[in-house]
């Protein structure tokens, strides 16, 4: 996936990202990373033919909106942030990389079906899925232990 991805996954600013929190206490580096390496799997498990090294980059740069959505500042439009995030990651993502076509499809669609046009290719079906697998365990993850801490403290 590093191989892969190398770019992106050496380059400052991607590696900045570890500074936001994505869900619970995962920040978005580390989802990011959890995404890619999902989509890779199922593509492989699954022996779906796919460009593995722009899937590998679209699903890094999938959540690359670089603010922390918690925050005070984003929290006039946190409630847009599924809809607006997408196109904010495109946009910082174009300012540093020449993308693909496929490339930008992951990152525009990967909200699907919150963002009402579907994926046009299979590598964005792809980090579409992973990405809601991954959001929801470290949701889950998240609620499961915030539960116990609270009774812990009781
Ligand atoms: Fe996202
Ligand atoms: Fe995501």
């Amino acid at each position: 996936m590093r191989r892969l991805g190398k770019e992106v996954y050496n380059s400052p600013r991607f590696q900045s990202s570890k500074q936001f929190i994505q869900h619970g206490e995962i920040s978005v580096k580390k989802h990011c990373e959890k995404v890619a390496y999902s989509s890779l799997w199922l593509a492989r498990k699954l022996k779906i033919k796919v460009k593995e090294d722009e899937m590998i980059r679209g699903a890094l740069l999938h959540d690359y909106f670089l603010y922390d959505w918690h925050d005070d500042e984003h929290g006039h439009f946190w409630r847009l942030h599924g809809l607006k995030h997408p196109f904010i990651a495109l946009r910082n993502a174009e300012e540093e990389y020449d993308l693909t076509d496929r490339e930008r499809d992951i990152i525009k669609k990967h909200m699907f079906p919150l963002t009402v046009i579907p994926p046009m290719c299979r590598e964005s079906w792809i980090v579409t899925l992973a990405d809601k697998y991954i959001s929801a365990g470290e949701s889950i993850h998240f609620i499961k232990t915030r539960k116990r801490y609270n009774e812990l403290k009781k």
